[in-house]
């Protein structure tokens, strides 16, 4: 499997950045929902402990990933057979889902930072912990992660389009670096 990608099918490198990413990002969404939500504050403080450093795997892996793109490999061309506004939007959304990205892992950090939850949680400096509306990084954090959920709809909604009614190789092609 090469790792770098050609003009048409992606590298392994690529493939597996982007599937590592999407398992992230899934477990990210689940338990910072389920950590907003959680009236136990020892519940609570156990799922920040997994999140925090699953946001903070996912701005090293995004930002090595640009570094990837832009000094290592070249993205393939579109499939062709897609109207030209189709393959705009796909790759609005890619930037998007950068730019997203990027903005969570930064609101996140930031939060953690201003009110000191990263000492308390990891620190050992003693609790309680914050109400973190207290803190402005919270409203951006809400905001991106429900762009990123409408996001997410539009991209796998997208590739599972391609896939079922399309019927050609545009997941086939993100999943085995050999598949065109
Ligand atoms: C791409 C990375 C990230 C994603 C996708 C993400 C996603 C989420 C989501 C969906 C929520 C629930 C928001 C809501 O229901 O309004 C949340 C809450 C939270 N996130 Fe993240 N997050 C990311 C990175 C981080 C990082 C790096 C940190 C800290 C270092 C962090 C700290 C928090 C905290 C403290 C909350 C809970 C806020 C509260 O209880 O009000 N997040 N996150
Ligand atoms: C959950 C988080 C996900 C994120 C953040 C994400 C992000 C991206 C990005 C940025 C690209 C452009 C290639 C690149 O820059 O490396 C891409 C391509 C792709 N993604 Fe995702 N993705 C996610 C999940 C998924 C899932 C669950 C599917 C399938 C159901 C999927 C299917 C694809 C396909 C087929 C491509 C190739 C599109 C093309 O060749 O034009 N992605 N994804």
């Amino acid at each position: 499997m090469p790792s770098r990608s050609s003009t048409d099918a992606y590298g392994s490198v690529a493939i597996g950045i982007h599937w590592l990413t999407a398992v992230l990002i899934i477990g990210l969404l689940a338990s910072g929902v389920l950590a907003e939500g959680a009236a136990d504050p020892a519940t609570k403080a156990t799922l920040l402990r997994l999140h925090a450093p699953m946001g903070i795997s996912i701005l090293v892996l995004t930002l090595l990933r640009i570094v990837w793109w832009w000094r290592f490999d070249t993205k393939p061309l579109p499939l062709g057979g897609n109207p030209a506004w189709q393959d705009m939007l796909a790759k609005a959304v890619h930037v998007l889902l950068y730019i997203v990205m990027i903005g969570m892992a930064a609101s996140g950090i930031g939060m953690f930072v201003l009110s000191g939850a990263g000492d308390i949680l990891f620190g050992g400096a003693p609790g309680p912990l914050p109400d973190f509306d207290n803190f402005v990084p919270r409203v951006p954090h809400g905001i991106g992660a429900k762009l990123m959920l409408a996001l997410l709809a539009l991209h796998i909604g997208a590739a599972l389009f391609h896939h079922f009614v399309r019927r050609d190789a545009t997941l086939g092609r993100m999943w085995s670096a050999s598949s065109k």
